[in-house]
Order: structure tokens, then C-alpha cells, then sequence
């Protein structure tokens, strides 16, 4: 069975870590894993001790790395939508799309849209991976992320709706007029409009991502937090916000557990249906082997 893995988790808590020990036991029992850090911060060589690259690179047998070049996705991400929005409005030569990329790119949306499309591909080029182990941003960024595709389908559904509306008008007018009328490449018919059927592809996407992150067989959350408020706190947050997007959470790990000795009673109470395990402090600096002892004491919970 294919698995998607996501760590969720405030700032610090052990999620790369988390990540790490799962990629890492997992190759260790002959799977195949890809683990890719989305982290616009990335650390995913430095925790394995080795150089930064942007490469894709192989770390042990059955285990491949990358770090996403989130330029390079946004780079391309802009491309793509320009070249299609130049290609859907041919006949309103008035926006110069790519004098504005500058602007476009620094826009609301743009970073996590560049993750999705970079995730999309990732996705489909990794198919010959068992496992996908996804190191994510803190949370604030990665519920963006996660919201984009819901938000997306709101926005498409309405703004169908408003094309259908204009296309029934024109038809109004063709068959008053005769088709003529309409001018050239202008279209009543809702079946030969090309922005309606790009809207219906948009949707397509974020209906599959959507689909995605509510598949609980395909996609694993696994939520990371430390004994303390905060963190707890962050917790709460990110469980009631999954439960809102009806997106699954299966397991928590109670990372750096030890480390301080308070609010556990209150992590227990806060997560009374889900499996919880402890990892323990292991002091400053982990090694492959301290991954490794991590990784064996949860991965079969979500493996
Ligand atoms: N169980 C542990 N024992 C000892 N040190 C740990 C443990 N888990 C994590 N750490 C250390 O805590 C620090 C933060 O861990 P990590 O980078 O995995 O957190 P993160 O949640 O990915 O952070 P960010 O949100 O910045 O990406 C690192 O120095 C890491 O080595
Ligand atoms: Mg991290």
C-alpha cells in the first residue's frame, strides 16, 4: 500500500526529525521510500549530516532525498499560468501578464500554491515509491498549504457559475442576432468555451488534492508536539482545524519527551482517541542510529 506522510507541528518540535526516522526505518526494512522537504527553510541534509544539494539524491539503499527548489516550482508555477491565461484571453491584447510577474510573484497564495504544483509532481514522478515522507513547514504555513485546494473549489464553483451566466446571455444574443453577432473566437455555447472547461480543469486539480488529504489510507498526519503549553496549545489548534476539513489525523508524537516534565496529563486528555507515542529526549546531537532507535519505536502505527 502506497503512503503519503505529513508532519504537522509548531516551529522546533521534532518534525524533520520525525520525518527523518521514518524515511530512514523505513529503508532500513527494505521499502522505498522519497522524502522530500516543502520546508521553505529547508534542513533535511544537515540532519543527515550531509552537503546541500538541490539534487535528488540517493542516502542509503531503498532511500532518495530532495529538497524542493521552491524558486524553481514558482518560477515555472507562473510560467505555466501566464502562457494559459495569454492563451485564454487572445483576443484582450491589454495586460502585459509578463511585465507583471515581478508583482504576481509576491502576491497572496503564490508560495503555497508553488508547493502544491511542486507537490502534484512530485507525486506523479516518485510512483515507483511505497512511501512519500513529506517534511513540512511550521504550522502556520502548512495549513495554508492544506487550505489552498478547499479554498480553490469555492472560488471555482462560484466563478463557473458566473461564466455560465455570461455564456447563457451570449447565447441569448446569437440566437437573436445570429452567431455573427458575437464577434470571432467569442463563443455561446458552453460546450466550445475554453475558460469554462480551464475552470472545470482547475477544479479537477483541487477536487483531487481535496480527495487527497481526506484519503486516510493514502495520506498519514502525524501530528508532532513537546511538553509544553505552547506547543500544546499550537496542537489543539491544528487537530480542530483538520477536523474542520474533514482531513484525518493519525497519530501523535510526544517528541523530546522528558525533556520538561509538565503538561502531559493535558496532552493525554487532548488527544483521547488517537494512538500517542513518546519519544524520548536523546540528548544534543542524533546521529543515524538515534534516528534509526526513534523510527522503530512508532513507524508500524502508521506504516
Ligand atoms: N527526540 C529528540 N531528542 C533530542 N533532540 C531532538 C529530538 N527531536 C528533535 N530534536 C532536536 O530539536 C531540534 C529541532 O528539531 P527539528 O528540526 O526536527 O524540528 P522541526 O519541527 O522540524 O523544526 P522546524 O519547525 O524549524 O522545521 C533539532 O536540533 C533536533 O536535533
Ligand atoms: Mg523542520
Amino acid at each position: 500500500m502506497r503512503r503519503v506522510f505529513f508532519f504537522l507541528g509548531k516551529g522546533g518540535v521534532g518534525k524533520t526529525t520525525s520525518a527523518a526516522s521514518l524515511a530512514l526505518t523505513l529503508a532500513e526494512g527494505g521499502r522505498s521510500v522519497f522524502w522530500v522537504s516543502i520546508d521553505p527553510a529547508h534542513n533535511l541534509w544537515d540532519v543527515l549530516g550531509m552537503e546541500s544539494t538541490s539534487e535528488t539524491r540517493q542516502v542509503v539503499e531503498h532511500l532518495w532525498a530532495q529538497e524542493v527548489d521552491l524558486e524553481v516550482y514558482l518560477h515555472r508555477f507562473l510560467k505555466e499560468t501566464t502562457q494559459k491565461m495569454k492563451d485564454l484571453y487572445r483576443h484582450l491584447q491589454i495586460v502585459n501578464l509578463e511585465g507583471m510577474l515581478d508583482v504576481i510573484r509576491y502576491s497572496p497564495g503564490m508560495e503555497e500554491s508553488a508547493i502544491l504544483y511542486a507537490l502534484r509532481e512530485i507525486l506523479e514522478a516518485q510512483e515507483d515509491k511505497e512511501y512519500i515522507v513529506i517534511d513540512t513547514p511550521p504550522t502556520g504555513l502548512t495549513l495554508k498549504i492544506f487550505s489552498l485546494p478547499f479554498s480553490t473549489l469555492i472560488w471555482i464553483d462560484q466563478l463557473r457559475k458566473w461564466r455560465r451566466k455570461i455564456i447563457d446571455r451570449r447565447s441569448i444574443v446569437a440566437s437573436i442576432k445570429g452567431k455573427g453577432a458575437l464577434g470571432e473566437g467569442i463563443t455561446g455555447d458552453l460546450k466550445e468555451d475554453r475558460i469554462y472547461r480551464e475552470l472545470e480543469i482547475q477544479g479537477e486539480q483541487a477536487r483531487f488534492l481535496v480527495q487527497l488529504l481526506r484519503n486516510g489510507d493514502l495520506v498519514r498526519n502525524v501530528l508532532v508536539l513537546n511538553q509544553d503549553r505552547l506547543s500544546l496549545m499550537e496542537s489543539k489548534r491544528i487537530k480542530a482545524f483538520l477536523g474542520k476539513m474533514d482531513i484525518p489525523l493519525h497519530l501523535v508524537l510526544l517528541n523530546k519527551f522528558g525533556l520538561v516534565d509538565e503538561e502531559e496529563e493535558a496532552i493525554l486528555r487532548e488527544f483521547p482517541f488517537l494512538p500517542l507515542r513518546r519519544l524520548p529526549y536523546l540528548g544534543s546531537y542524533l546521529d543515524r542510529d538515534d534516528l534509526l532507535s526513534l523510527g522503530k519505536s512508532w513507524v508500524e502505527e502508521v506504516a
